[in-house]
């Protein structure tokens, strides 16, 4: 065959993605094995492990177009054979086992987002949602732990058949995978061929799916209001702009806090006849914003406030009454459809029509059933939560 036609060297390309995604490999494998209770990891497990997929399939293709150079002819059939059998087995494992991450993530009963790299909410794979369930991920977890000593197992047959054809009878293989630098006289290779193939088609599919899950994210933090909560006789005009819902707790012994960035209030508030007052509010549970995205996007998974069945969370305060410094109140908060009462204390200060209000309350995730799935005990996330509000509103009459 001419030089042309053929090469007995990878192409640069391919030999670049060997090493990178060896390297990769290995790494998910340690850090797949150091990760536990360290949620930075996980997340860069993750992270990373999804990238391998989509190089993965990036490199099958460039392969595709780009085909390795014949084996020596003096290697024997059978060695050949398994040459060829151990790179097929690479290649399900680079994309079986991430694949297999990817479901066991999805079928999890934790529920906990994936967001690459702190950047790129990344979704479930579809079709999982009726398939949660503990017995499914541990079977998906067994395949997944196994994947990665039977890439470990290859790798000592693989680097035993470089070493053997290298240092052997036949013309060394090795070479073929070094990159040019390492001051052999390394044969050309041939041009590469299909790269908007192989790493756009990959890099299209990669960001398909990126945006589809962004699409179907729900409405971000700043999104629209709810439109009103029904409750009539409203007296107070809430200015939205110098009022906040805010919520606080403990992660990992740390402090964390955000903010419903829509919600809409009805006040209707008399003073000196607190029997007939009420308060209404309608919380876009999609809104909660804690300026994490790993946070802000598990809040809207099912085992949190489950927006995707429950939009909107409501907060009707009744039972008003004077306190010292304030008032009191009984506030019920009604989140996935279940209602949840507790006290509420507030100082309001009256000035003309200009009102001036400061509340906290204080509400326990088990009796919320947020994030019981992952964290029953409070062991990471506090259970308690507090929530504070604070706003401004004028009297309308
Ligand atoms: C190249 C790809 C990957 C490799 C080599 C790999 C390897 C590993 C290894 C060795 C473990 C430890 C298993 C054990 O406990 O013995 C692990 C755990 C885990 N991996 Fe991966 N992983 C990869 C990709 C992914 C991806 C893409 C995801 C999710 C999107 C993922 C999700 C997980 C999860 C959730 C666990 C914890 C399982 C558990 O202990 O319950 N992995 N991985
Ligand atoms: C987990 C780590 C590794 C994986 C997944 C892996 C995978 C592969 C795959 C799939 C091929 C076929 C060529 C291609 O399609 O790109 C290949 C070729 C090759 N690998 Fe690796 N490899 C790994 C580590 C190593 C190591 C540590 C060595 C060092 C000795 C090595 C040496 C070679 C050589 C010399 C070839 C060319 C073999 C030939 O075409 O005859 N690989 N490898």
């Amino acid at each position: 065959m001419s030089a042309e036609a053929s090469s007995s060297r990878y192409t640069a390309v391919a030999i670049a993605l060997h090493w990178a995604m060896a390297a990769l490999l290995l790494f998910m494998i340690w850090l797949g094995w150091n990760m536990e209770e360290n949620e930075a990891r996980f997340q860069l497990h993750k992270s990373i492990g999804i990238t391998v997929l989509f190089l993965a399939l990036a490199r099958l293709a460039w392969r595709f177009t780009n085909p390795p150079p014949p084996l020596p002819e003096a290697m024997p059939k059978l060695e050949k054979t398994a040459s060829h059998a151990v790179h097929i087995a690479f290649y399900a494992l680079m994309i079986g086992i991430p694949l297999g991450g990817w479901l066991l993530v999805s079928v999890s009963p934790f529920q906990v987002a994936t967001v690459l790299y702190g950047i790129v909410s990344w979704p479930h794979l579809p079709f999982t949602e009726g398939l949660i369930s503990e017995d499914l991920y541990e079977i998906v977890e067994f395949f997944h732990s196994k994947g990665a000593w039977v890439i470990i197992g290859l790798l000592a047959l693989h680097v035993a058949g470089a070493a053997k054809h290298e240092f052997g009878a036949e013309d060394g293989v090795l070479k073929r995978m070094l990159p040019g630098l390492f001051g052999r006289p390394n044969p050309p290779t041939l041009p590469a061929r299909g790269f908007m193939f192989a790493f756009g088609g990959s890099a299209a599919l990669f960001a398909v799916i990126a945006v589809a899950s962004l699409l179907s994210a729900g409405p971000a933090s700043s999104g629209p209001a709810p439109s009103g909560t029904g409750l009539v006789g409203a007296n107070w005009k809430v200015d939205y702009n110098a009022s906040q819902i805010r919520f606080s707790g403990l992660y990992e012994g740390n402090g964390f806090d955000g903010t419903f960035g829509a919600w809409v209030a009805d006040v209707a508030f008399y003073p000196e006849a607190l029997e007939t007052s009420a308060v209404k509010v309608v919380v876009d549970a999609g809104s909660a914003s804690t300026g994490k995205k790993l946070y802000d996007d598990s809040l809207k998974g099912r085992e949190w406030f489950n927006i995707a069945e429950y939009p909107e969370a409501t907060v009707e305060l009744g039972g008003f009454s004077e306190a010292a410094g304030g008032y009191s109140a009984t506030a019920t908060l009604t989140l996935k459809g279940k209602p949840v009462s507790v006290p509420l204390n507030f100082t309001l200060d009256i000035s003309g029509d200009e009102a001036r209000l400061e509340g906290l309350v204080k509400f326990s995730r088990k009796a919320l059933d947020l994030g019981q799935g992952s964290d029953p005990g409070g062991k990471w996330i506090s259970d308690e939560v507090t929530v504070t509000i604070s706003g401004r509103a004028t009297r309308t009459r």
